[in-house]
């Protein structure tokens, strides 16, 4: 078992460089599936949601070469079968991007249900198959796996419209839509960064995509894509978990290879809070030597507070002079890490989607787990600010989605160490 070991209370400082967005990552490394070529795709970030899709593309017969540490050429070109139904699929989300990414290629699909971290109860996908529906494609859940098939073998272009705004439903549409006959036209459609970024990447390649960072995004169904060299955005919640640890560590860290912009959500946030956060072009300056000031923060699709950064903010304002309001507008439960901060002195109190965060001096370092990611890199955010020591468990949630974490960490003066034991079965086996 790996826990990672945090002595709180120690002032951060230094430079800390951002890596590639893992939620634009996950959404274009199936998109290489569509096209006829190699795609050169630099600033993937090295955690093991992109190791497990890059595994699963190998499955299907992909040639994935390693150029450096971040940059990967990949060649999909051989994949012969639209059939990935294999275990691993379920353990991440972002594995129901193969659908629209086999389906636009080969006409069906067969993929298995898609896993990642649970928000109480069942991550639906009704909007995806609406949108897969409309495009003409029969549609068909059993025993665990999805399955589509346009008849004719060719997906045709629709007008959809989202009954609620999901980042899921739109990158998946887009690629379904991307090798389509004619003109597809998502409307209430998400407006992320790692939407865009999608879109730049299939424009790169040969699409015609229209639109995206808006609320209604078309696409021109173009006959093939070819490959090319893409680079992936950089990361805005790795970002701002790095803006909330200092926030609650305190101290002055420049955060590099950022895109401010995607970040103003959160920076208007801390700024509210007494942080100071300077805009630097493509770093920012986090600056924390006063109290934390108490806020109240309604999580909403982008531009709005990120969700993704709900647990992290909520971290920060157990420390903060009063009593802070915390909505979460995006999932029903998203508040499991509440019980583990309250291990350590944290006093909330949840009502359904609302959270009421009563500010105390300090936390005390407590042994904790990660119940998911973002939960997990808010365990670490808290301990870095508590005093005394705190044991974090389950990290292999937080490995999913922050490179490097604990070397970052440490890289601006964190006293956090990896530590892996071994569990309990195995001490059985070692016995004797
Ligand atoms: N929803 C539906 N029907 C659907 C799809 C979504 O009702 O068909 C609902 C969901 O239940 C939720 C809301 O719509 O209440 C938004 O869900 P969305 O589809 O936007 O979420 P997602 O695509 O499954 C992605 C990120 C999440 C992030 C959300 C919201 C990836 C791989 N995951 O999930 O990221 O919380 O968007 O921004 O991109 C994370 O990185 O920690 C993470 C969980």
């Amino acid at each position: 078992m790996t826990k990672y070991v945090i002595k709180g209370g120690k002032p951060l400082y230094g430079k800390i460089d951002i890596s590639g967005a893992k939620n634009a990552a996950v959404a274009i490394i199936p998109a290489t599936i569509l096209v006829g070529g190699v795609c050169r795709i630099e600033n993937i970030p090295q955690i093991s949601d992109v190791t497990m899709l890059l595994n699963i593309l190998k499955q299907l017969g992909a040639d994935i070469r390693t150029v450096n540490k971040n940059t990967m050429d990949i060649d999909c070109s051989a994949i012969r079968s639209s059939e990935a139904t294999f275990d691993m699929m379920r353990k991440i989300r972002a594995s129901y991007y193969l659908i629209g990414a086999l389906l636009g290629r080969f006409g069906s699909a067969t993929v298995a249900m898609p896993g990642g971290c649970n928000f109480g109860g069942v991550r639906p996908i009704d909007q995806h198959i609406k949108g897969f529906t409309a495009m003409g494609a029969e549609v068909e859940v059993k025993n665990g796996h999805v399955c589509t098939t346009a008849p004719g073998g060719k997906l045709r272009g629709a007008s959809i419209y989202l009954d609620v705004v999901s980042v899921g439903a739109t990158i998946n549409l887009m690629l379904a839509a991307a090798l389509a006959d004619g003109i597809t036209v998502i409307e209430n459609a998400a407006r992320e960064p790692h939407i865009v970024d999608l879109a730049n990447f299939l424009n790169s390649m040969g699409a015609d995509v229209r639109g995206a960072g808006t609320g209604v995004i078309k696409i021109y169904g173009v006959d093939r894509l070819s490959g090319g060299f893409y680079s992936i955005i950089p990361d805005q919640i790795e970002a701002g978990t790095y803006m909330a640890a200092v926030a609650d560590a305190g101290g002055e860290v420049l955060i590099n290879n950022v895109i401010p912009r995607h970040l103003k959500c959160i920076t208007v946030k801390l700024e509210e809070m007494g942080v100071y956060v300077e805009d630097r072009g493509d770093a920012v300056l986090v600056r924390r030597d006063s109290p934390i000031r108490r806020a109240n923060v309604k999580t909403l699709p982008y531009p709005g507070f990120p969700t993704d950064m709900q647990p992290q903010i909520s971290a920060v304002l157990c420390i903060a002079d009063g009593t802070s309001v915390i909505t979460e507008g995006v999932w029903d439960n998203r508040y499991k890490y509440v019980d583990e901060l309250a291990k350590m002195g944290a006093r909330i109190q949840v009502d359904g989607r609302v959270a009421v965060i009563e500010g105390v001096e300090s936390l005390t370092g407590a042994p904790v787990k990660a119940c998911d990611l973002r939960a997990g890199a808010a365990m670490a955010v808290a301990a870095l600010g508590a005093h005394g020591v705190t044991e974090i468990s389950e990290v292999g949630y937080i490995e999913r989605g922050y490179e490097s974490f604990v070397e970052k960490l440490r890289g601006i003066g964190a006293d956090i160490s990896c530590v892996t034991e071994p569990d309990a079965e195995d001490e059985e086996k070692s016995v004797g």
